[in-house]
């Protein structure tokens, strides 16, 4: 199923910083009619807020709080695109580090939080002409990465979140895409010193993706290789992952 980005209304969490921010850019530079700019911290909004005016609606959402994703489902009750991009990578592993505090903080936004966000809209959405549930999940949502085992674990239950929601909507007319990207220049890669791609080449990609109806969106170099090594053999991606571990 295409859909088109022209004349859609979206929803982007984190909208504010790194790829949430390209990606509202790409939206509303290919046509979207109107893009609610969800972040924790509305102010952090003001450049884009300033740049596309009234094309652009700051919504104050923190994907934690019942209260802010139900306040956010009221105001934005006419999207036909909900990006669900808001993630923290907190560093921790099962074996030692801090486990059971990233556990908990990768799982409380990456997965509930992506998952609350998503089930307080995908009615609405159902109403539309043609709409897009596209989740942010990671390369290291196929295998583990152990530099990053416990945020690797979150990413995973983000991928099978993306392909529950997929199965569920089959007969609707919601297109459901998982994005997985590799390493990406972003305050949240900043740590890694690795090639990384820019957020607005992903955000380009993701676009792109989105309107040819490609369902598993590989947005850069990194994340194609490792996507054809993943259709043809998981095991390999896993080794390959399983030494990366500084
Ligand atoms: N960068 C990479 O290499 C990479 C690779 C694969 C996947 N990803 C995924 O891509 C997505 C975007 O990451 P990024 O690289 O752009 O990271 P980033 O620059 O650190 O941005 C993260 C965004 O998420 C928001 N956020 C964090 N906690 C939130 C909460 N509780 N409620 C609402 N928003 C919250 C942040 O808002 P604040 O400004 O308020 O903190 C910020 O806007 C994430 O899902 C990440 O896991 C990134």
């Amino acid at each position: 199923m295409k859909v088109s980005i022209k004349g859609k209304t979206a929803l982007v969490s984190g909208a504010n910083r790194g790829i949430g921010k390209a990606i509202t850019e790409a939206l509303l530079d290919n046509g979207a009619k109107k893009v609610y700019a969800g972040a924790r911290n509305v102010a952090s909004l003001n450049e884009l807020k300033a740049k596309y005016e009234d094309r652009l609606i700051p919504i104050e959402l923190d994907v934690t709080k019942d209260e802010s994703i139900a306040n956010a489902a009221n105001t934005a009750s006419d999207i036909d695109i909900l990006i669900n991009n808001a993630g923290v990578l907190v560093p921790g592993n099962f074996t030692f580090g801090n486990m059971i505090e990233s556990m908990q903080t990768n799982f409380d936004v990456n997965v509930w939080g992506l998952a609350k966000l998503t089930n307080a809209f995908f009615n609405k959405m159902k109403t539309s002409e043609s709409a897009a549930i596209v989740s942010i999940s990671s390369v290291a949502g196929l295998a583990n990465m152990p530099v990053a085992s416990t945020y690797s674990a979150s990413k995973a239950a983000v991928h099978s979140i993306i392909q529950g929601l997929r199965g569920e909507l089959r007969d609707t007319n919601v297109l459901v895409c998982g994005v997985y990207p590799g390493p990406t220049d972003t305050e949240m890669a900043k740590g890694f010193e690795m090639e990384k791609d820019s957020p607005e080449n992903v955000a380009k990609n993701v676009i792109r993706a989105i309107e040819e109806g490609v369902e598993d969106i590989f947005p850069d170099v990194m994340s194609q290789q490792v996507g054809a090594g993943y259709m043809s053999s998981p095991k390999s991606v896993e080794t390959q992952f399983g030494g990366i571990l500084s």
